[in-house]
């Protein structure tokens, strides 16, 4: 059966369409439509493609929901190396950085410019695309080799199946992070703890986790997103890209890729200081975790001069900030009690700085989560602080484990009234039974009128 000409026409339209909007959302943080909108869209668009399989096509908006499960991932060859990072902790071996570059460059090169972005904590991944289309994507692996997971990819919206029509290189690899914000990550670890399913602890494990199922459906339900960062190879004999790092990334913005939003051009270790200060200053606010700055020299031309060595190239560095998780000694727990008179138990840790604050104690959840992490008194546990999230033990160090340690217990009396601690059938929470009797009670009540 040969498909209606306006039916062809009907879903080219829908396809350019949700794409535009697409990128409108992901590429420049500009919606010109509701969600509500883009659904329709898309559903008028999947009901055309069910009516007419033969307009199947890969690149589809619709293929975002993922397809059957696989069995394996194959491995693959990265025609470049992913190579890595080196990384620098503080200004002078940021010094001793540009110190070294600049031995490799010309001596006239001098003041350097820099692209400077933020280093997303998450898992890198190369994507080739033909003509325009997505075909591959593959994880880095050990930087030779990764696996293809080129059917999880698609189910991530921010990743462009479809380049704008535009001169686009005939054949070009992109290079960025696939990572997860927190608002995804926790969400995504409540629906884990409905079904009784693995919580993950952080959310880099959590993306790489998602990124590596067999079944992208399941993919397709995570919360991923994909920010790029490089071009890796290239294949084309007219197209001429700029001598410039800075320039390369606003034109891979123009073809549809996300970039960061704070990518900048610096000059100079004391241009590289300040954007790494201006960031760190913002790293709590962001919705997702960073865990430093990378530093590119921004001439590509120069970059070559520079080389690489084996692992890592010469002419970037990853000035990394403090880190949001810490392991320290868990002292004790207590419980504080709640307006309601629910108690939660707290961790006593032994103080330590994260990401450049220091904490001496951190949220528990309740002893459902101390059980399940089998945190025990005296543990060495891993304590993570990131964004506007409340400090928390992630878990113990089992390997650290001298001795019989005991699991905290759930006290019979409150600790503030002395009243009797219950637990109400059905329901997880231990309350202490004082009611307004018991102090802490009675302020938070007190606080919580207040606050209305
Ligand atoms: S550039 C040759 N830029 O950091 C340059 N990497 O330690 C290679 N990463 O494997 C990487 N944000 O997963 C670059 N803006 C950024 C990055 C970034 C995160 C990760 C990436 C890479 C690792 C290197």
């Amino acid at each position: 059966m040969t498909v209606p000409k306006n039916v062809v026409d009907e879903v080219k339209w829908l396809r350019d369409g949700l794409n535009l909007h697409n990128r409108n959302y992901y590429v420049w943080d500009d919606p010109k439509i509701t969600d509500q909108e883009y659904d329709q869209l898309f559903r008028k668009l999947q009901a055309l493609e069910q009516q007419y399989p033969e307009l199947a096509s890969d690149d589809s908006p619709t293929q975002r929901v993922g397809s059957m499960p696989a069995t394996r991932f194959d491995s693959v060859e990265h025609r470049l190396p992913m190579l890595s990072l080196d990384n620098a902790f503080d200004e002078s071996e940021m010094r001793a950085f540009e110190k070294k570059l600049s031995e490799r460059l010309e001596p006239d090169a001098e003041p350097l410019l820099y692209t400077a972005e933020p280093k997303l904590d998450g898992l890198a991944i190369s994507l080739v695309y033909e003509q325009g289309r997505l075909v591959q994507a593959v994880t880095r692996g050990d930087g030779r080799k990764g696996e293809n997971i080129t059917a999880n990819a698609r189910t991530i919206p921010s990743i462009p199946l479809e380049l704008l029509r535009r001169p686009v290189p005939f054949a070009f690899e992109i290079r960025g992070e696939v990572y997860m914000d927190h608002a995804g990550f926790e969400m995504l670890n409540e629906d884990q703890k409905k079904n009784d399913a693995k919580v993950f602890a952080n959310p880099r494990n959590a993306a790489a986790g998602s990124l590596r199922l067999l079944d992208s459906r399941i993919t397709a339900s995570r919360p991923l997103t994909f920010c790029s960062y490089a071009i890796g190879w290239m294949e084309d004999y007219q197209l001429k890209l700029k001598d410039s790092q800075y320039e390369r990334m606003l034109w891979l913005r123009k073809a549809g890729f996300p970039i960061s939003p704070y990518i900048e051009q610096v000059e100079g270790v004391s241009g590289c200081l300040d954007y790494y200060q201006r960031i760190l200053a913002q790293r709590d606010s962001l919705a997702f975790d960073i865990d430093g700055v990378v530093f590119k020299l921004d001439s590509t031309s120069q970059q070559e001069q520079a080389g690489n060595v084996a692992r890592a190239p010469r002419w970037a560095v990853a000035y990394k900030f403090p880190a949001q998780e810490v392991m320290t000694r868990l002292l004790d727990v207590d419980f504080r009690v709640g307006r309601t008179g629910a108690l939660t138990p707290v961790a006593r840790l032994e103080p330590v700085s994260v990401g450049g604050v220091m904490l001496s104690n951190a949220t528990l959840h309740n002893m459902d989560e101390i059980h399940r992490k089998d945190v025990r008194i005296g543990d060495i546990v891993i304590v993570r602080r990131a964004g506007d999230v409340i400090p928390e033990v992630v878990s113990p160090v089992v390997a650290e484990r001298k001795g019989d340690l005991s699991l905290p217990q759930m006290p019979a009396q409150c600790p503030v009234c002395g009243s009797d601690v219950v637990q109400q059938e059905g329901q997880a929470a231990w309350r202490c039974s004082g009611g307004l009797v018991c102090a802490a009670q009675r302020k938070e009540a007190i606080k919580h009128f207040a606050s209305r």
